[in-house]
């Protein structure tokens, strides 16, 4: 457990996706971005059967806690959200964002969540509508609007899909942040926060660059 909080609205938030780290020196990578000045650290858990592939999981987010002051924002990509959440608050999860597209009692889960002492995400794939999380966002403390869909790192964009921010923005009003997952670069981010995302999840653009500092520079440049 940890009591690290998700940054309250307000504020535009990087929130780099480890996926595309090194994988072998994650608790170095960690301390990179930490050192650049960004608050969370998104951390992409894959089961190979929501999504097909597979990453990690509590023991990894456990010992990555010990070695971290991020927030730690995980994003399930499982098929089972309930059955294994209260796990990843053991280990260390600040905020835990679940998909609706495989949550059937979504309202409970995040109960569940706040109960625990963690914030609580609900996420839409590209396909999904937005009328979906209509209900059950003003409940949430931040909705993720996916860029791509799910399962990998590095993949193209979709701009219709972050048309969806907007209307997500609508609904939920200025207090509950909007996290966009998916694609984001310095090309990609001035579209994205106009639409009213203000947390970005940026993996490949970050990690795949051999100065991390100056590529979360880069994005926070480009923010308009
Ligand atoms: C994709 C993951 C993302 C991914 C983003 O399924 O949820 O968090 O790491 O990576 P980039 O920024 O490379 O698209
Ligand atoms: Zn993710």
């Amino acid at each position: 457990m940890s009591d690290l909080r998700l940054p309250k609205a307000g504020t535009i938030e990087i929130a780099p996706s480890i996926l595309s780290a090194d994988f072998a020196r994650l608790a170095d990578e960690i301390a990179v971005i930490e050192s650049a000045g960004v608050n969370i650290v998104h951390l992409d858990v894959m089961d190979g059967h929501f999504v097909p592939n597979i990453t990690i999981g509590p023991p990894v987010i456990a010992k990555l806690r010990k070695c971290s002051n991020l927030v730690f924002d995980a994003h399930l990509m499982i098929s089972e959200p309930a059955r294994y959440a209260k796990t990843f608050v053991e280990a260390g999860a600040n905020h835990v964002t679940f998909h609706i597209e495989v949550a059937d009692k979504a309202e409970d889960l995040i109960d569940k969540l706040h109960e625990m002492g963690a914030t609580a995400g609900i996420c839409l794939n590209p396909e999904t509508p937005v009328e979906a999380i209509e209900k059950i966002a003003p409940f949430c403390d931040m909705v993720l609007v996916m860029t791509v869909r799910p399962g990998f790192g590095g993949q193209k964009f979709m701009p219709e899909a972050a048309q969806k921010v907007t209307r997500v923005r609508e609904i939920v009003g200025p207090d509950i942040r909007i996290e966009v997952d998916g694609g984001i670069d310095p090309d990609t981010t001035p579209t994205v926060v106009s639409y009213g995302a203000d947390t970005l999840v940026v993996g490949n653009a970050i990690f795949s660059k051999p100065h991390r500092i100056a590529a979360i520079n880069a994005i926070r440049n480009a923010c308009p």
